[in-house]
């Protein structure tokens, strides 16, 4: 058996007893030493000693137990037995407790006893370290799993962080996607159709001016986020881009059966037109734009009435049907402001209709909100179209860039014109590469 064994005694012949005696049970490891003393010099170089067995009486150097206890600086762990042929208590019980001895053995020994208390000892360390090992594993184990879920939570946090930063800068790419995506649509109806653009543009304007006024007023439960309901206020006759030139020459009042629904077709055309939107988008402006001619007596396009209309599909109705009434003569205008107000209040409050057309409180905010804002306000940047140079006088701001006929940038936007623009620009037609689309901002008119 491959354990060391160190035996103390200053008798030489009970070394030897204890010598033979181990190994013949099995033990190949057997150190001796004579004194206390010496035995710490040999444990100083074998500290991994696994038993020590020393005479407590050693003539007139360290007794056993002094030696025992000193054995505890080069080998804590090792099984320590003691040999006396004392019967003192206070000497045993002092030993146990300073020289964690395992156990005494009566001298002269049992050699069946003794080896007994050797393998015994043995035994117990061999569970003791296991025990040891076990625990170690486990401290090894939950120190490893602090760590780690220390680590994990960290990671997690910046996960989260992570997440928050990509999810706001998703948001805010959405958003100025959706503007640009807007703008490029008011610009194109800008360009194809003036008359819708501006009556989109208000209408965008009004919307809103209505999502914050309704939430304002404490009316309503549901959210009308003002960035999204003025998108949808400008697209809400995107459709009628598709309209023949015809259609925007016959007033309503004068349309035939098959040219309303001609008219009519604007919705569908519209929803269309907006497919390639971003879905979360396209979702929200769907309804709005599907039901902007739904009117609370369920005379509309499809029928829909009272609060089967989608809220901002109600908003988008009274805000165009006032502009149309403001400014588009083949819907009655131009009316002043007040005159329209009574007009469709005539239709908010029907006696003999019963239902009215619009939603009595969302009106109440429309109304209020309408007397606080002038024509000015709403249309502040608004720009128009000069039909040729002849036209473009010194101080006038571009609305947006200036190119030649051949696409070579001129002027930009927000530049002031100077006479010696007029003059460079007349020079330019002269070479046949004169400027075109001149869009200049409306309040230096
Ligand atoms: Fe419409």
């Amino acid at each position: 058996m491959n354990y060391k064994i160190l035996c103390v005694d200053d008798e030489q012949i009970i070394l030897d007893a204890l010598d033979r005696l181990l190994r013949h049970v099995g033990y190949q490891y057997i150190l001796t030493a004579h004194s206390g003393e010496l035995g710490l010099g040999i444990l100083e170089n074998n500290q991994d000693a696994d038993v020590i067995i020393a005479d407590e009486k050693m003539g007139d150097g360290m007794s056993g137990s002094q030696f025992l206890k000193e054995s505890m600086i080069f080998c804590p762990d090792a099984i320590r037995i003691q040999l006396t042929a004392y019967s003192d208590s206070d000497i045993l019980v002092e030993a146990v407790n300073e020289a964690k001895i395992f156990r005494h053995v009566r001298k002269p020994w049992n050699n069946k006893q003794l080896v007994q208390t050797v393998q015994e000892g043995l035994k117990q360390r061999l569970l003791k370290r296991r025990e040891n090992q076990r625990l170690d594993k486990m401290t090894r184990a939950a120190k490893y799993y602090r760590a780690e879920s220390v680590r994990l939570k960290k990671e997690n946090q910046e996960l989260a962080s992570n997440l928050d930063q990509l999810q706001e800068s998703i948001g805010q790419t959405a958003s100025k996607t959706n503007q640009s995506f807007l703008d490029t649509l008011l610009f194109t109806m800008q360009y194809v159709n003036p008359t819708l653009w501006q009556h989109s543009r208000r209408v965008g304007k009004w919307c809103r001016l209505m999502a914050d006024a309704v939430v304002e007023d404490g009316q309503s439960s549901t959210a009308f986020p003002a960035d999204i309901l003025e998108m949808a206020g400008v697209l809400h006759d995107i459709g009628k881009l598709k309209f023949p030139e015809s259609l925007w020459r016959i007033p309503v009042v004068d349309l035939s059966e098959d040219q309303k629904k001609q008219v009519s077709m604007h919705v569908e055309d519209g929803l269309w037109l907006i497919r390639r939107l971003p879905d979360e988008v396209r979702k929200i402006l769907r309804k709005p734009i599907r039901q902007h001619h739904e009117r609370r007596d369920g005379k509309g396009y499809y029928g829909i009435f009272l609060d089967q209309i989608d809220d901002w599909a109600q908003i988008i109705g009274i805000v165009s049907d006032y502009d149309n009434f403001r400014f588009s003569k083949l819907h009655g205008g131009p009316l002043g402001p007040l005159e329209v107000i009574e007009k469709m209040k005539e239709d908010v409050y029907s006696p003999s209709e019963q239902i009215g057309k619009y939603n009595e409180r969302l009106f109440d905010v429309f109304e209020n909100l309408s007397t606080n804002i002038s024509d000015v306000e709403l249309d502040r940047t608004e720009s128009v179209e000069l039909p040729s140079i002849q036209d473009v006088t010194p101080g006038k701001i571009l609305a947006e860039d200036l190119y030649t006929v051949k696409d070579i940038f001129f002027l930009a936007r927000n530049h002031m014109i100077e006479s010696s623009d007029i003059e460079k620009m007349r020079i330019y037609e002269d070479e046949d590469n004169g400027v075109r689309n001149i869009w200049v901002q409306s309040s230096q008119e």
